[in-house]
C-alpha cells in the first residue's frame, strides 16, 4: 500500500525539470498554434459544437459519432426512454457545456462548479462521497492499487485543491493542469465520475488561464488511446513520488492533441469554404445561418433549421430537401425523424488518424 502524502499538497518536489521544460516548449507552442486558427473560424460556437460532440463520444468510449449522435438525438427527443449509453453521452455534453459557461462568466473553476458538473454527468447531487470504502483497482488483476482519503477529509481537501486553481503560482500553467488533475484523481471525491469530471476540469483551467478562448482540447481520446500509461503515471506518483513521467506524459497529450485538433479546425475551415462558395452558386435561400447549421449539426434535421433560421418548417424541410437531393447533405430516416448528414464533416470528425503517442 502507498505511503503517498496527499496532505502535501502541493508537492514541494522541484517540479520543472529539464525533461519537463522541454515538453513544456513543444505544448505551448501547439497550443498557441491551436488558440490561433480556432480565432479564423468566425462562429465559435460552431467548433464547440462539433468539438465537444467528439470529445462527449472519446470520453464514454462509444465507437463512433453515429451511435453518438443518435444517442444525443434519442435522449433529446425522449429523455425518459433513452438507454444509459445515450443519457451518458448527453450528460457528458451538458456538464461541459454548463462548465464552460460558468467559468466563462466568472473567470474562476470554483468547487460550485465541479459539484455542478459532476451533478450534471451523473444525473443526481449526492456531492462528495460520504461513506468509506472506495478502492482504485488494477482492472486486469482487481488488485486494489489505492486507497482514496476517507469521506470526511474530502472537503477540506477539495477547498485547498479549490485554491491552488486561483492562487498565484510560479508554476507553469500546464504544470498546474497536471498536478491539479492528479490531485482530483487522487482525493477521489466523488463516488462515481471522478474521471470524467477529471478531463473536464483540466478543459476549464485551460479555459480560466486563458491558454484557449474556447474549450476545444480535449485530452479523453488521447486518455483512453493510452489507459495504461496514464494509470501507470497517476500511480507512479502516489507509489514514489516520481512525478516527472507524469508530468511528460500530460504535457505530451496536450502537445499531440493541440497538434492533431489544429490540423482537423483547419480542414473544417476549407469544408466550410467550399460548401459556403457552392451553396451560394446554386441556392438563392444560401445565408450564412445555413451553413453554420450544417456545420454546427452534422447530422442536422428540420426542427435545428426552423430554429436556427426562424423559418416554417415547411421552408426548413424544403431547403433540406433541395440540398439531399443534390447529394450536398444526406438524407438519412431514424424513427420517425429524418436526419440530413453532413457527411464530409463526419468523416473528418470521426474517421480520426491515430494520434502519434
Ligand atoms: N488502477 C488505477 N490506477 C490509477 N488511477 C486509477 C485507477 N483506476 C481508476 N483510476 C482513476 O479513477 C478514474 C475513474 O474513476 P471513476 O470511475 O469515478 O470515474 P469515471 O468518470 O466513471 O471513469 P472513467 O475515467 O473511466 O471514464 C480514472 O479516470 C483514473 O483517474
Ligand atoms: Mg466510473
Amino acid at each position: 500500500m502507498s505511503t503517498y502524502s496527499i496532505m502535501l499538497f502541493p508537492p514541494a518536489d522541484s517540479l520543472e525539470t529539464d525533461v519537463v521544460l522541454r515538453a513544456l516548449v513543444s505544448a505551448h507552442r501547439y497550443l498557441a498554434e491551436l488558440k490561433g486558427v480556432a480565432r479564423t473560424i468566425p462562429n465559435e460556437g460552431l467548433l464547440i459544437s462539433t468539438l465537444s460532440l467528439q470529445e462527449a463520444q472519446s470520453s464514454s468510449e462509444i465507437e463512433n459519432i453515429i451511435t453518438t449522435q443518435d444517442a444525443l438525438y434519442k435522449y433529446q427527443i425522449q429523455p425518459q426512454n433513452a438507454d444509459p449509453m445515450s443519457k451518458e453521452v448527453a450528460y457528458y455534453a451538458e456538464g461541459l457545456a454548463i462548465g464552460f459557461k460558468q467559468v466563462r462568466d466568472s473567470g474562476l473553476l470554483t468547487l460550485n462548479t465541479i459539484l455542478a458538473v459532476q451533478a450534471v454527468l451523473e444525473g443526481n447531487d449526492a456531492g462528495f462521497r460520504k461513506t468509506p470504502g472506495t478502492e482504485l483497482k488494477n482492472e486486469q488483476t482487481g488488485e486494489v492499487v489505492y486507497e482514496p482519503p476517507s469521506p470526511e477529509e474530502v472537503p477540506e481537501m477539495m477547498s485547498v485543491l479549490e485554491r491552488f486553481i486561483h492562487d498565484d503560482s510560479k508554476l507553469d500553467p500546464l504544470v498546474r493542469m497536471a498536478l491539479i488533475h492528479h490531485q482530483f484523481e487522487t482525493i477521489h471525491p466523488f463516488y462515481d465520475g471522478n474521471g470524467r469530471t477529471g478531463r473536464i476540469v483540466n478543459i476549464l483551467f485551460l479555459v480560466k488561464e486563458g491558454l484557449l478562448d474556447m474549450p476545444i482540447l480535449y485530452l479523453s481520446r488521447y486518455i483512453s488511446q493510452t489507459k495504461s500509461a496514464y494509470y501507470q503515471g497517476l500511480q507512479q506518483v502516489r507509489d514514489n513520488h516520481d512525478w516527472e513521467p507524469w508530468l511528460v506524459y500530460m504535457l505530451h497529450g496536450v502537445a499531440v492533441t493541440a497538434r492533431h485538433t489544429t490540423r482537423l479546425i483547419e480542414e473544417i475551415r476549407v469544408l466550410l469554404q467550399e460548401y459556403k462558395q457552392r451553396i451560394r452558386k446554386d441556392y438563392r435561400f444560401y445565408s450564412q445561418d445555413l451553413i453554420n447549421n450544417i456545420f454546427r449539426h452534422p447530422y442536422t434535421k428540420v426542427a435545428f433549421l426552423e430554429h436556427d433560421l426562424t423559418v416554417s418548417r415547411a421552408t426548413a424541410t424544403r431547403y433540406l430537401d433541395a440540398l439531399s437531393a443534390d447529394g450536398i447533405l444526406h438524407k438519412h430516416r431514424l424513427g420517425r425523424e429524418n436526419y440530413y448528414i453532413n457527411r464530409a464533416l463526419v468523416e473528418l470528425l470521426f474517421n480520426l488518424p491515430e494520434l502519434d503517442k
